[in-house]
């Protein structure tokens, strides 16, 4: 289908990307296909996003993310949750990994696990989350099935600082998009992902610089 829906509210992409001191450490973890993990590492790839992916971590076996990531030439390592006794347990493991790949940045991507604080403890302010919704709104699973159940307008993604309630913390960055009277899930969660895909480089980018400044 072809799109006709304008974006409604982009956030411009920075005109000039923030450097840092050293490349930003990102492990990203994701559990289904990957397309965040795409558009992220093609953002580093075009010299935008002064960052290294060191790290994919996901739990499903055979997740297309797994794919992806071996042809963007990306470390990946498969922690499947059910083979750990506890969410505890997974999340230690998962400490583990980042850490010995040197991470500094954590990086949910479709990452559909709720996480504890020793995840979260491990790297303070340092883990994006990446929702498709307006959040406060719609937060959980089939959030975009929930948006048009709902009769909504407008809708759209949210990149935010992850807390221990699943998909709240502060945002960093959302984008809007509207909602058509034709629209099905499928269509307007591919107009969300097209925004999710321009916010979440920028969305970390702002986020680190954020942090620098502080
Ligand atoms: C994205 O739409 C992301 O917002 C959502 O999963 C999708 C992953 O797509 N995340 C959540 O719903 C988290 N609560 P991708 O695997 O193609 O990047």
């Amino acid at each position: 289908m072809v799109e006709t829906a304008p974006n409604l509210i982009s956030p411009p992409l920075p005109a000039v990307w923030p450097r840092f001191d050293q490349p930003l450490g990102l492990g990203v973890m994701a559990s289904g296909n990957g397309s965040n993990l795409k558009a992220i590492a093609q953002s580093i790839h075009q010299g935008d996003l002064h960052a290294q992916i060191r790290v994919v971590i996901y739990n499903n076996p055979g997740a297309q993310v797994a794919a992806r990531a071996a042809r963007l030439g990306l470390p990946a390592v498969l922690l499947n949750h059910r083979e750990y006794a506890s969410r505890v347990a997974l999340d230690q493991a998962i400490v583990a990994t980042l850490n010995a790949h040197g991470v500094d940045w954590v990086v949910m991507a479709g990452w559909m696990r709720c996480v504890t604080a020793g995840l979260i403890d491990a790297f303070p302010g340092q883990v994006l989350n990446i929702h498709p919704s307006l959040l406060p709104s719609f937060p959980g699973l089939k959030a975009v099935d929930q948006a048009l159940a709902a009769g909504v307008t407008v809708a759209g993604c949210t990149v935010h600082h992850v807390e221990l309630a699943v998909d709240s913390g502060p945002v960093v960055m959302q984008a809007v998009v509207p909602v058509v009277a034709t629209d099905t899930p499928a269509s307007l969660q591919a107009r969300i992902q097209r925004q999710e895909h321009r916010i979440y480089p920028a969305a970390i980018a702002l986020a680190a610089e954020s942090r620098n400044c502080t």
